[in-house]
């Protein structure tokens, strides 16, 4: 064997972010006390509910969960869709949400679904990423060998490209487009013109939708909530063509829960949960009762945006007078545009080397676009994810350091 019908990974999908960030401070050693600011792992704590409800449910570990999820899981989020985004019953809790095990597999499962589901006839499909973007839309892509596109935002406060831009001809080859709002690393956020104009196309040339929402709760207590997926769908009457992604990671605090949902496109729902039966990662029936029990609390939620907007303002006033106009509506992420202190590898591995501080390089989190411009390159993404203390603790550092040359 040669190995030569092997297919490579793309070069932004063969490491990950923080595989590549090992590597780069891998020989240099902290010039502080460590402190990570790099993996977007929310530090706040663990809702108060959730220990009493996997103990009330223990008894669940000891059978096999269903994969399209307990009733009362389903009628949680159903409930909270409607109730957060007012779609006028445009979902039924029977069809139109499936659990996930964290949203990522969900991501990554998606584009198998959209392939089966659709079968475009012809050509190699294209499936269009959001870039920089969540590296799990590329990986299932890559799965289904489809061709990867990266597109960047047409505008530095959107989500959205120049959709026209990209011509009829691979909008019809497209099966899916993955858009994040509020998008990770920018903390930018679609409207719902942006989604509906989104919907348009995808029903005029056939192609799934999936908006990844998983930060949908966090966003600066003086915006107003991000507008969702299913708000424009439920405006045009349909849920065809739609899915949205959510989870507990962040809402919640949750990350090691592996919980979040589907909802959307019925009909495509119901042809991927064939097929997520025999492949795809169940959700522990405990598990969707502390879901279940967290959506229907929002106290917890209000109090982790408080946490976020308190450290936005810290950050801020470190560093505000540097980076201007850096708090961005959505997400928890500072995303910087450190380009006149150097290559944002050079500049993350200094706040490493100087500051003890763990960030990650824009161009890590990007992929180069047809024109060889990564749209991530000259930024760093900071997460806001530890307790206040620490978290003016490193920003004050990192004001130091970029205040020393
Ligand atoms: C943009 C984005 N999408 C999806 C995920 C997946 O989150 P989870 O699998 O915990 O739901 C993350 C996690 O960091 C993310 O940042």
């Amino acid at each position: 064997m040669t190995g030569q019908h092997r297919s490579e990974f793309p070069a932004h999908i063969a490491d990950s972010p923080f595989q590549r960030l090992a590597a780069l401070i891998s020989t240099v050693p902290p010039g502080a006390t460590p402190i990570d600011l790099a993996v977007g792992n929310p530090r706040h704590a663990v809702p108060s509910f959730v220990r009493e409800t996997v103990a009330a449910h223990a008894e669940g570990f000891g059978v096999y969960p269903a994969i399209r999820g307990a009733d009362d899981f389903r009628a949680s989020v159903g409930d909270w869709l409607e109730n957060r985004y007012g779609l006028g019953g445009l979902l039924d809790a029977e069809t139109g949400i499936l659990p996930l095990n964290g949203s990522r597999e969900g991501l990554y499962f998606a584009t198998l679904g959209a392939d089966s589901y659709l079968k475009k006839p012809g050509d190699r499909p294209v499936v269009l990423v959001s870039n920089p973007g969540y590296p799990a839309y590329s990986v299932g892509a890559f799965a289904v060998g489809a061709e990867i596109l990266p597109f960047a935002p047409a505008t530095a406060d959107g989500v959205m490209p120049d959709w026209d831009a990209l011509g009829g001809d691979v909008l019809d080859r497209t099966i899916a487009v993955f858009v994040a709002s509020p998008a990770n690393p920018q903390g930018t956020v679609a409207s719902k013109a942006d989604w509906l104009q989104l919907l348009e196309r995808a029903e005029r040339h056939e192609f799934m939708v999936f908006a990844d929402e998983c930060y949908s709760e966090i966003y600066r207590g003086s915006v107003a909530p991000p507008a969702g997926a299913l708000e424009a769908a439920a405006e045009r009457g349909s849920a065809a063509r739609v899915v949205v992604f959510n989870s507990l990671s962040k809402r919640s605090n949750l990350p090691g829960l592996r919980c979040g949902f589907a909802a959307g496109d019925p009909a495509f729902l119901a042809n991927w949960a064939r097929l997520r039966n025999m492949a795809a990662p169940q959700v522990p029936t405990p598990t969707q009762a502390v879901a279940a029990a967290a959506f229907r609390d929002e106290d917890h939620v209000v109090d982790n945006r408080r946490l976020y907007d308190a450290k936005f303002a810290l950050a801020e006033q470190a560093l505000g007078d540097l980076f201007p106009a850096m708090t961005p509506p959505g997400g928890f992420f500072l995303w910087l545009d450190v380009s006149r202190f150097g290559p944002d590898p050079d500049v993350s591995r200094r706040m490493w080397a100087e500051a003890g501080v763990r960030t990650v390089p824009g161009s890590y989190l990007g992929a180069p676009m047809a024109d060889g411009i990564n749209p991530g390159e000259g930024h760093v993404r900071i997460a806001l994810v530890q307790d206040e203390a620490t978290t003016e603790e490193a920003l004050g550092r990192l004001a130091d350091m970029f205040r020393s040359r």
